[in-house]
């Protein structure tokens, strides 16, 4: 029999979990064995998986000064032209916030996932860099990043904003209209071509990992129903499920994504080798067939007992 059929090999990860997983290490093993057999994985992830980073989850009260005001007042267009001193000053805080944090290890583990699996797609509402820092490539950013600024007017471009503190939005340099942050305010489309390219990897994949995201925001709320729809099984790593939809291609993993992910991706690839990427990706930096000590860290299934991050 050939070492790999596509159609056989996307039959055998498609199909539903043989058993309904009762614990979270049955759901693991269940997780592992569907990610060791993907062609193709796609990572979605929502602010919950900087959570053990530090940075609060969009849906965390603002603390201290920026208590009094809701998101609306801080991330919408009408706020912005309201009042573009104060959203800047936000994001520029939020900016500064994210510079002194650093990826933790559910990051790390997605950059393992990349090296071991032929094809893998990050999709991310997140506008942090955590990602990147952490060494993913060619990341699909739905939202927009914290580090960039654009043109409220519209010209073409995009600058990083130097000066984290800065307490004025600076002009752009071409028609000295405000600069604002490259990010997706409430009432704005997110961007088209990376949607689409998001929306063909949920089609595409074998197993779709939704990490750290409440999946309220449409349309990329849909995405992980997307990917079920088209066969995929759909793993899904938050400690809450609460919200969360249930169906028989669906795996709950129930903990915080930097405990389970790094468990996760150690039982499915113990041993396996980084692949060669042709695209300068994790594998090729990391020096492809290289050995993962994350990888080899012995898996406590047992350990139940974590506690999920608040
Ligand atoms: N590990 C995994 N998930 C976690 C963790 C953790 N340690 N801590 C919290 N979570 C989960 C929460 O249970 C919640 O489901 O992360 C999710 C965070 O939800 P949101 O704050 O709604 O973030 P997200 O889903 O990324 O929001 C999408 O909506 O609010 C807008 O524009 C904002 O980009 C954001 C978009």
């Amino acid at each position: 029999m050939p070492a790999s059929d596509p159609l056989l090999e996307r039959r055998r990860v498609a199909s539903p979990p043989p058993t309904d997983p009762q614990t979270r290490a049955e759901a693991l093993s269940v997780a592992a064995r569907a990610l060791r057999a993907a062609e193709h994985v796609c990572v979605f992830s929502g602010a919950g998986i900087s959570a053990e980073s530090g940075i609060p989850t969009f849906r965390d009260a603002q603390s201290g000064l920026w208590a009094q005001f809701t998101p609306q007042e801080l991330a919408t267009p009408e706020a912005f032209a309201a009042h573009p001193t104060r959203v800047w000053q936000w994001y520029a805080a939020r900016r500064a916030m994210v510079r002194a944090a650093q990826p933790n290890p559910g990051h790390q583990a997605l950059v393992t996932l990349a090296s071991r699996v032929a094809h893998c797609t990050l999709v991310t509402q997140n506008v942090d860099d955590l990602h990147e820092r952490a060494g993913s490539r060619d990341i699909i950013g739905l939202h927009g990043s914290l580090m960039r600024a654009r043109c409220s007017a519209g010209c073409p471009g995009t600058m990083v904003p130097t000066d984290a503190m800065a307490l004025e939005p600076p002009p752009c340099p071409a028609c000295g209209a405000l600069m604002r942050p490259d990010v997706v305010w409430f009432g704005e489309s997110m961007p088209m071509p990376a949607f689409e390219a998001a929306r063909s990897a949920a089609v595409a994949c074998d197993v779709f990992l939704s990490i750290g995201t409440s999946n309220v925001v449409e349309p990329a709320a849909s995405l992980p129903w997307i990917s079920a729809t088209h066969g995929a099984t759909v793993i899904v790593v938050n400690p809450t499920m609460e919200g969360q939809r249930r169906g028989p291609s669906i795996l709950p993993i129930e903990g915080p994504a930097g405990v389970m992910l790094p468990r996760l991706i150690a039982e499915a690839f113990a041993g396996r080798r980084a692949r060669r990427h042709d695209s300068g990706g994790a594998a090729a930096s990391r020096g492809a067939g290289a050995q993962d000590p994350t990888v080899d860290a012995s898996v406590d299934a047992a350990d139940e007992s974590t506690p999920p991050a608040a």
